[in-house]
């Protein structure tokens, strides 16, 4: 099958975001450090660029989950398949995300990880859905609200493609596939 990207968010458009994002975070942390925690792979390019983008003292950690379900729906049941090196207590987390859609997977981690006594967890996404949400959760640094169309690029994949790809495109299949 073959499919075509449509670009929906410029590489300068998000880089732009990202270091209004920063600046916010500088701001809001000030005199602070921050404890960055990936959600892998999606999260990891948005992580890097945002590290990138702060002035306060940043440390880093990654943590990879996977979702009951099937391909297309999460159940919101989450097993940590990689869990984090360092503990949590007594620090400002900040939980970096690609994308929130259904909020299931984020509204079952946050639940995991603030029984692990951070003194404060927020949550960074680069994209959220926001029509697409089943649980209630809190973002407190949102790049862009998108329309419920599926989205690659900027770590987000397809079948494990186009994570490399520096802008935010939406996957258009070809109509001789359909
Ligand atoms: P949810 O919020 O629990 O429904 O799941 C969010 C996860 O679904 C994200 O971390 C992505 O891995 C995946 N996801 C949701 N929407 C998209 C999309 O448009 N493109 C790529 N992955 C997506
Ligand atoms: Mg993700």
């Amino acid at each position: 099958m073959s499919e075509k990207i449509r670009v929906l968010l410029s590489e300068e458009e998000v880089d732009r975001r990202i270091q209004e994002i920063g600046e916010q975070i500088n701001r809001d942390y000030e005199g602070k450090s921050v404890h960055l925690i990936c959600v892998l792979k999606g999260g990891v390019f948005f992580m890097c660029e945002l590290a990138k983008r702060i002035k306060v003292p940043v440390s880093l950690d990654f943590m990879s989950v996977s979702s009951y379900g099937d391909e297309t729906s999460s159940s919101g049941v989450v097993r940590i398949v990689k869990d984090l090196d360092q503990p949590l207590e007594g620090k400002d987390v900040i939980i970096v995300e690609d994308i929130i859609d259904s909020g299931r997977t984020l509204y079952y981690l946050m639940d995991i990880l603030k029984k692990r006594n951070p003194k404060s967890m927020r949550l960074c996404t680069l994209l959220d859905k926001p029509e697409r949400r089943v649980k209630d959760v809190k973002v407190d640094y949102t790049c862009f609200n998108i329309p419920d169309e599926f989205v690659v690029g900027y770590g987000l994949d397809y079948a494990q493609k186009y994570r490399n790809l520096p802008f935010i495109g939406v996957v258009e299949f070809d109509d001789a596939d359909k």
